[in-house]
């Protein structure tokens, strides 16, 4: 009904915004550097929340240098492109390193100089059903993406990886076996959320930082879910209503494990379990989807 809404193009089958792909020779061509870290993820599966970890630990735990920016400004987003804005390929040009950035492509996407320096990539994989959930209502308020239908229809359109970014299967999947292959550490969402502090003490090592115990427990409080969410810097409140309406469902919606069972009738969980069991054979990886 919103008419405006953008319709998604494709680039070797994936779905991405237009905008992407009118900017992929420059994408493609990305220069990746030994030092830098990216943050890999599936749309909505806790992107913003290892940003704020790995900025808190970067900073130190110094929380008023995680708020010197809104997070989509830290860490430039690689595809991100709407001229005449400054494109995620050109804000890593002029970010000194060591770079952080962050990316939802999937690894045949990736721009190859990234297979060619051994860089560290941080994985974060949410389950499949709270991620369909949590990509509905964000589709709902998100301007910038085609209107997602009803929830039937989601539901074709996800499982059928008809969503930007392309298929939540394929996408973990080929991160996944990746993951013994090159310097990766590969989180999951159910796992941050059960376990905060081990989590993020992981993430501590891996990016060779060795911090305070007590500095551990600020970075734990800093980005539970409450408090990113009245946090100005990491809630996108400063997203113009026109691009996000968060007037009926907020950005930081729930932050839960296990909310699909609030929207999945018994029907539709046999039959995207069913999907799920022939997508993910011959897949090791194995998620939680309750807590
Ligand atoms: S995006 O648009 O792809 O960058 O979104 P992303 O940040 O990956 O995912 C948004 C979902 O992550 C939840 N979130 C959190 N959960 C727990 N703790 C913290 N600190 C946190 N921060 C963000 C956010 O609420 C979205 O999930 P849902 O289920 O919709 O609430």
């Amino acid at each position: 009904e919103m008419g405006t809404r953008p319709t998604l193009r494709e680039v070797e089958r994936i779905p991405l915004q237009a905008s992407t792909v009118d900017n992929w020779s420059q994408i493609q061509g990305f220069e990746a550097r030994p030092d830098d870290l990216l943050i890999c993820t599936y749309p909505k599966s806790g992107t913003t929340w290892i940003q704020e970890i790995v900025d808190m630990i970067e900073q130190q735990g110094d929380v008023e240098k995680c708020q010197r920016t809104i997070i989509q400004h830290r860490h430039p987003f690689l595809e991100w492109a709407r001229p005449p804005q400054p494109s995620g390929v050109e804000k890593a040009n002029l970010m000194p390193p060591p770079r952080i950035l962050r990316t939802h492509l999937p690894v045949q996407l990736l721009p190859p100089s990234f297979w060619e320096v051994n860089c560290k990539f941080l994985y974060v994989a949410r389950n499949a059903k709270d991620c369909m959930v949590s990509y509905y209502h964000f589709q709902r308020i998100n301007q910038m993406l085609p209107d997602p239908g009803t929830w039937e229809e989601y539901f074709e359109s996800f499982t059928n990886g008809k969503v930007s970014w392309g298929s939540w299967y394929d996408h973990v999947k080929g991160w996944w076996e990746l993951k013994d292959k090159c310097q990766m550490l590969f989180l999951f969402y159910e796992d941050i959320k059960r376990d905060p502090r081990h989590e993020i003490q992981k993430v501590m090592q891996f990016m060779g930082k060795n911090l305070d115990e007590t500095v551990l427990d600020t970075i734990v409080e800093e980005t539970s879910f409450e408090k990113m969410k009245a946090n100005p810097m990491t809630n996108r409140s400063t997203v113009p209503r026109f691009i996000l309406d968060q007037s009926t469902c907020s950005f930081m919606r729930k932050g839960t494990v296990g909310d699909w069972k609030n929207h999945f009738t018994v029907v539709q969980n046999e039959r995207f379990d069913e999907i799920y069991r022939k997508k993910m054979e011959g897949s090791s990886i194995h998620f939680c989807t309750e807590l």
